[in-house]
């Protein structure tokens, strides 16, 4: 279930702290947002470097519709820009991009740009970028769940022995694996409704840097502190082996 080995296959990003980091600098909260965007362009090239293999960047939360309208109208359109603008730099470095959220809601430029993206890099073999935009974990679990229903109906499965790993199929992108290293910039110890199905083996690291501060540097640190934690596992699992085999 859980990848043991000393890099990270997937890698989710809880981008947060932006709205601290411009008012820490007297600057409008969008400020925060627009420079987060260099801040992910640095983590994706570092994961196209690093041979990660799937990266998921929270970029929207379903509750963040909370936030007042030009908040959310500003971030919905530096999404749109931002998938405009990136594909051909992201395809050309092999990155496959794909929207992780509920499609209702979502304005339909953005619908539209995410769907050219996902088109045009849907071959590409070196990273696969999720980005989760109107995403929560609970409403994707409850879609599924509501998938399943209907696919029950139809005598499509059976719901007597449905597995989780049938269940992953019904999430949103089926073929994302579990999420292995959760980082969360911004100091808050928290998931916020982030890949919870996914994350039921991650190491979770969480740094006060605000996302926009955020450097490859960090990056690295949080893998490095998802390998020790595997080497601690490890031989706690030794250590655990060995007892009971004295015990036996
Ligand atoms: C995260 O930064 C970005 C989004 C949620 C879109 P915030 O906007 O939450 O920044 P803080 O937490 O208020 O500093
Ligand atoms: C989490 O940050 C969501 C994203 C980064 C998109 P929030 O700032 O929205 O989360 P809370 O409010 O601290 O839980
Ligand atoms: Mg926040």
């Amino acid at each position: 279930m859980t990848n043991r080995s000393d890099i990270p296959h997937h890698i989710g990003v809880i981008m947060d702290g932006n709205g601290r980091w411009a008012q820490s600098r007297g600057l409008p909260r969008i400020a925060g947002h627009q420079a987060g965007v260099e801040a992910a362009r640095r983590v994706i090239k570092a994961c196209v470097e690093l041979h990660i293999q799937v990266l998921t960047l929270y970029v929207f939360s379903t509750e963040n519709w909370k936030r007042p309208l030009g908040e959310v109208s500003f971030l919905m359109r530096l999404a749109e820009k931002y998938a405009l603008e990136e594909t051909d730099e992201l395809h050309q470095n092999g990155v496959r991009v794909q929207l992780m959220g509920q499609r209702q809601k979502l304005p339909q430029t953005l619908l539209d740009n995410l769907d050219k993206i996902a088109a045009q890099t849907q071959n590409n073999k070196r990273l696969t970028l999720n980005l989760a935009i109107n995403y929560s974990g609970r409403t994707e679990i409850l879609n599924a769940a509501a998938l399943i229903i209907q696919a029950h109906h139809k005598g499509e499965i059976n719901i007597d022995d449905i597995s989780p790993m049938d269940f992953t199929y019904f999430l949103y992108c089926p073929e994302v694996p579990d999420v292995d290293l959760i980082i969360r910039a911004g100091g808050e110890k928290r998931l916020s409704n982030f890949l919870l199905w996914r994350s039921v083996g991650a190491v979770f690291w969480s740094t006060p840097i605000y996302w926009p501060d955020f450097q490859t540097q960090d990056l690295s640190e949080a893998i490095k502190f998802y390998k020790d934690q595997n080497i601690q596992l490890k031989n706690e699992t030794r250590i655990f082996g060995a007892n009971h085999k004295q015990n036996a």
